[in-house]
């Protein structure tokens, strides 16, 4: 069976509900090499997928260069392919999302990516400020004007800033990370966006890996990768290595997760199905590191629902154990 498609949003483009998320193929997960990482995205690509998540920034454009050449010996229809600029800014302060700016990050995007017109370009998690200067957005529907890209969105951390973002008619997309231990964008923000048409993307769906049930209490994570440097927000925001929920907290709920798993359903393709419950959800971009992970993915959106009983079971278990650390951060 092939991947579920959704409409992505209003644009009038389907696009498969799992899609691939480029980060771990470009930078700050350990070592991938190139022929592991074109094996992996190829594989994903040969089950389905049509939606690939990546940005300027990974591997300071390895990432982008890499989904060129896989794409380039590829026939058949493109996948659509979202990047991100503004990261690159040094300092990454709300007054260096200039239109100069901007145009200069989306050309070398261009470049590496190696097409006239981007698919997707997000802001990259900017300052909170930027969502409220109407002249970020002005710059973004020129580059729209000029053909430099299809069309914009937004990444965002926190669901204020999404509610503020959708409020732009131009944002096309937001993508926001929600799983199981980040259920806040349900209650408010998910409903908006789809009332507005807009496309929601889920990030980071599997908790940087520990909603897959295979990490444990002595698992080491290399040094020079997020899940060992950024264990504490060291170098950017905290939510994004494992949710933000403390390491031994996140385990304890993994273990009362694995209780509710249907008979040889895998914990992560059961953490993919529980975000496609959300009809508001238009794809969701777990990362994957190698040809089984992306197998085993992409196998996720051919899962039965989940039941009433235990959909109500997992959030409590988010009420109960994990929200208390998470909810009102993000
Ligand atoms: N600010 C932003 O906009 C932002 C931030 C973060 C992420 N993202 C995007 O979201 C994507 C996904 O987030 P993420 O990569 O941080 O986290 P994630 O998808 O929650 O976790 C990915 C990791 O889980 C493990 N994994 C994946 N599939 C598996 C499987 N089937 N079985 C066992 N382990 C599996 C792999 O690591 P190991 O094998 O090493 O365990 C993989 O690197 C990124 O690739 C990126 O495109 C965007």
């Amino acid at each position: 069976m092939g991947i579920e498609q959704r409409a992505f949003g209003r644009t009038g483009v389907d696009v498969s509900a799992i899609g691939f998320g480029a980060w771990a193929i470009g930078g700050s997960w350990g070592e991938v090499s190139d022929e592991a990482a074109r094996a992996a995205l190829n594989a994903a690509l040969d089950a389905g997928v049509t939606f690939i998540d990546t940005a300027d920034v990974y591997g300071d454009g390895r990432s982008e260069r890499l989904i060129r050449a896989v794409l380039a010996e590829r026939q058949g229809a493109r996948p659509m392919v979202a990047t991100k600029a503004g990261r690159r800014l040094s300092p990454h302060v709300a007054d260096g999302y200039t239109a100069d700016n901007l145009q200069a990050f989306v050309d070398r995007s261009r470049a590496n990516l190696g097409v006239e017109t981007l698919d997707l370009l997000q802001l990259h998690c900017p300052p909170t400020d930027v969502y409220y200067r109407p002249e970020v957005f002005t710059a973004l529907d020129r580059l729209v004007e000029a053909g430099s890209i299809a069309r914009y969105g937004v990444s965002v951390e926190k669901v204020e800033e999404g509610l503020k973002a959708i409020e732009y008619a131009g944002v096309a997309s937001v993508q926001i990370i929600y799983n199981i231990f980040r259920q806040r964008p349900a209650s408010l923000f998910l409903a908006e966006a789809k009332r507005r048409g807009v496309a929601v993307i889920a990030r980071v769906p599997l908790a940087s890996g520990l909603l897959t049930g295979k990490m444990r209490a002595d698992t080491r994570f290399a040094p020079g990768t997020h899940r060992a440097f950024n264990r504490h927000g060291e170098a950017f925001d905290v939510g994004e290595t494992f949710s933000g929920v403390p390491y031994e907290v996140a385990l304890a709920a993994v273990e009362k997760i694995r209780a509710l798993l249907p008979q040889g359903v895998p914990m992560a393709q059961f953490a993919l199905r529980w975000i496609l419950m959300e009809s508001a959800i238009s794809t969701v971009i777990p990362g994957a590191r190698n040809v089984a992970q992306a197998q085993s993915n992409s196998a996720a959106s051919a899962l039965l629902p989940i039941t009433d009983e235990v959909m109500q079971a997992l959030r409590e278990l988010y009420l109960h154990d994990i929200a208390p650390y998470v909810h009102q951060r993000w």
